[in-house]
Formats: C-alpha cells, structure tokens, sequence
C-alpha cells in the first residue's frame, strides 16, 4: 500500500480547516479549495494562527512549523486536485450539492485517487454511485474540531474495496499518530431505528466482520457525537475503526 503524499481538501470551512491542519502537520501536502476566497483566506489564517499557537507551546518546532505551512497550497481550483493521491470532500451537508461535487471530482481526479467525504448523515453508497470508481469511494468523518478531537470514522460504502479502507484506515492513524485501535460502538445498535435502511446496511456491513473477529470494543459512548455532529443521532451508530 503506497504512502499517501498529497491530499486535497474541499470546502474550507470550520471542519475543512481542520483537516487540511492535520494533514499538513503531518507531512502531507495539502490543496484546499473552497468556491468562497473569503473562506479561503480565514482558513489560511486560522490554519498560520493554530501552527504559530503550536509552535509557541513548544509543542512542534519553529522548522516543523514552518514546513507544515510550506504544504498549504489554498485555491479556488478543483483542477488542481488532479494529482491528489485521496480528495476529502467537507462542504455543506446537502447530498444534492455532493453528488454534483462528487461527478466534477471523479472527472478530474487521477484513477487511483480515493474520494472521500465528511458526511455526518448521508449515505457513502449513494455519493459513491455518481461516480465511476464506487470501489474507492469512503467516508471520513472527523470530529469537531479536527486538531483536537483525535477521533475519525472510516465509514464504508457498499461498494468500498478493502483496499480503499486500508490505506484510508493508515492515513488516519498517521494523522492522528494512532496508538490503538477499537471496535464497535455496541449501544450503536440501539439507534438503528433512526436511520434509513441504506445506512443501517452500511452499518451491518461494517459490524459484522468485526464481531465475527471477536473484537469487541467502545467507542466515544453511543451519546457522545450529537453536540458536535451536524446532523446528529444519523452519526453515532457509524462503526469508528479507528479511535486515537
Ligand atoms: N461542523 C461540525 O461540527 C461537523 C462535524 C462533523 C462533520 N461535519 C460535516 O462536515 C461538512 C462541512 O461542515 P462545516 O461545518 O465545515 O461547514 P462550513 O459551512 O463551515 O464549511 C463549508 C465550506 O464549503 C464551501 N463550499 C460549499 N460548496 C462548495 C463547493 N461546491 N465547492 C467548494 N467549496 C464549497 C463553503 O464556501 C464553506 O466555506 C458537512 O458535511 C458537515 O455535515 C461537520
């Protein structure tokens, strides 16, 4: 599984920025677009502001600080995720606006490239099905705010190859420096209910291997994401592989 070296983030807003901080401190270089050049340059500003902060606590060296920013490049141009080895969609929560987001990125994107989105709530399968690469279609579902909430969910879609979890599993333990791994969130099971069928599918999918490996685990507490998640309840049962 090759090494990811570049990672393009879409939408530069409160959970984009995020990302793209993550990605950056950890060796990555990082495109961000964002159609609004406003929203642009307050990334960009938060993002120096946040790495200075770093830096004066000692808690990363001026050098480290100064590369990481060297790997920001912020733009208005989805062109220039063309060489992204994986693109990690965060704009706003609507599926119809992803979807056509999704249609663009598959055009541009090179043919190994990973699609990956921050859904809270929309069903990976069906962005993955506008697209003509399903097999490395992902989510990604960071916590708010990124930097600090060390938890992400690598969330399958129906079609998602294990290929695709695999090397998005490994860049999430890179960018959190994971230590440990777990397993399900076991009251998850109990919100079933509140999700459609596409989503719970995804669910039993993703569970089930896992129990059958007797890898049991839990996660943040099965009540823990609503505050921060956009959409709330639909985000809790999503199976978190990776816990950091
Ligand atoms: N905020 C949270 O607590 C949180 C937590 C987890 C996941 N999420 C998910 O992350 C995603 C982003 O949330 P956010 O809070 O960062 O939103 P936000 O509104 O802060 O930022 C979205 C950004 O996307 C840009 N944008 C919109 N459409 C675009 C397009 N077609 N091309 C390029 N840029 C575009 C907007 O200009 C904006 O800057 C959503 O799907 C949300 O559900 C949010």
């Amino acid at each position: 599984m090759a090494v990811m070296k570049s990672m393009g983030v879409v939408g530069s807003g409160q959970m984009g920025s995020g990302i793209a901080q993550l990605g950056i401190v950890h060796g990555i270089d990082v495109w961000l677009i964002d159609s609004d050049p406003n929203a642009l340059a307050r990334a960009s500003k938060s993002i120096s502001s946040n790495i200075q902060r770093l830096v004066s606590k000692g808690l990363l060296s001026q050098a480290a600080g100064s590369s990481a920013l060297g790997r920001l490049r912020c733009t208005k141009s989805l062109e220039e995720l063309h060489s992204a080895d994986i693109i990690i969609e965060a704009i706003a929560e609507s599926e119809d606006v992803k979807r056509k987001l999704f249609l663009e990125l598959d055009k541009i994107a090179k043919s190994s490239a990973i699609l990956a989105s921050n859904t809270s709530s929309i069903s990976i399968t069906r962005l993955a099905s506008v697209t003509g690469r399903p097999l490395q279609v992902i989510g990604m579902h960071f916590m708010n705010p990124p930097p600090i909430m060390k938890l992400v969910e690598v969330i399958r879609g129906a079609d998602t190859s294990d290929e695709t979890f695999n090397a998005t599993k490994a860049l999430a333990e890179r960018m959190f420096s994971a230590r440990r791994l777990l397993g399900v969130v076991l009251r998850g099971v109990d919100c079933i209910t509140w999700m459609t069928s596409a989503q719970a599918e995804q669910i039993t999918r993703t569970i089930n291997p896992v129990v059958k490996n007797g890898k049991f685990g839990y996660g943040i507490g099965a009540w823990g994401t609503p505050p921060l998640a956009t959409s709330g309840i639909y985000s809790l049962p999503y199976f978190p592989v990776c816990r950091l």
